[in-house]
């Protein structure tokens, strides 16, 4: 007989940490998939993977005000737990985690703040200053409620899968991160809660991203190593959709995120933030050229 998996949903770390020490006595192992909701097939290939990696799932929903600049869309950012609640449970989610703000910040601003250094200066860390000390702070209390064996992230979002795992790395912190690769539209835009914002128009120009990523990639395969040259071809393709506006569009070494002008042997990231409207985009890839 097929075992039926029963998704439990709480609010407190008190509820998960009673649910979550009888999980650890028997000896499972936890997975983790920290998240801000609205979720879609990217949080959900998150889901499938840490089903078949680990024995009980945990998934939090927790929209993070701390990473969120004044001007951001913390208040419009979209949400619907009903909807998030039924698609984690057909996934296979075991635990939703889905705390109030006074739930993880009994104190707000947080007296304590997480700050990873340099990398989090550039990319998205310079369009958003402070975006990843909210980031990595979060990611800090919910790794020290939840406690799992691994966590999983998606490259889509590279920059912060870099600082966690720096973060990890620096704090000692028991956790292996499991990276995940990013998923897209068919016609190839990666997936992302604030698509929903693109109005018609701009959700048809925005597939400008995915396909200056695909040009650049064949680019640096045959031999184009230059920075510069490679980032004003960038900008000319998607300068050709009228609504795009280039915020950044960098390559670094990654994950150390150090800026080069030649390519040489090395693992980099081209990585891309296009407004659209109000509506921020962003898309990467990571390139090993060389053995
Ligand atoms: P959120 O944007 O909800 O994303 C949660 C996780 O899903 C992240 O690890 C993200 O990289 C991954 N993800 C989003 N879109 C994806 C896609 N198209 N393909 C694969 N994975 C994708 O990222 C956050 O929330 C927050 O910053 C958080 C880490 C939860 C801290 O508040």
């Amino acid at each position: 007989m097929e075992m039926v998996r029963k998704m439990k949903t709480v609010n407190t770390k008190h509820e998960l940490q009673a649910i979550l020490q009888a999980e650890k006595r028997d000896g499972r192992k936890i997975g983790f998939i920290p998240t801000m909701g609205f979720l879609h097939e990217g949080h959900g290939s998150l889901i499938t993977k840490a089903v078949a990696e680990t024995d009980y799932v945990v998934m939090s929903i927790f929209v993070n005000p701390m990473q969120f600049g004044p001007n951001e869309d913390f208040e419009q950012y979209p949400r619907d737990f009903e909807k998030d609640q039924a698609f984690a449970k057909e996934l296979g989610v075991d635990l939703l985690f889905y705390p109030s703000v006074e739930e993880i910040y009994p104190i707000y601003p947080s007296l304590t703040v997480l700050s990873v250094g340099e990398i989090t200066d550039k990319l998205c860390g310079a369009s958003r200053p402070g975006h990843f000390d909210g980031v990595a702070t979060v990611i800090a209390k919910l790794f020290n409620i939840v406690q799992p064996d691994q966590a999983f992230f998606g490259s889509k979002d590279a920059q912060q899968v870099a600082v966690i795992a720096q973060m990890v790395t620096d704090l000692f912190i028991p956790v292996e991160i499991v990276i995940c690769p990013t998923i897209r539209e068919e016609d190839g835009l990666a997936k992302s809660s604030r698509n929903v914002y693109l109005n018609t128009e701009e959700r048809k120009q925005a597939v400008i991203l995915s396909q200056s990523l695909d040009v650049v990639r064949e680019e640096i395969k045959l031999g184009n190593f230059n920075v510069s040259n490679l980032r004003r071809m960038i900008r000319a393709k998607i300068e050709t959709q009228p609504l795009a506006k280039v915020d950044y569009i960098e390559i670094l070494t990654y994950p150390s995120l150090l800026t080069i002008s030649e390519i040489d042997n090395e693992t980099v990231i081209v990585a891309l933030a296009v407004k659209f409207g109000n509506t921020r985009l962003i898309d990467n890839c990571i390139v090993k050229v060389g053995s």
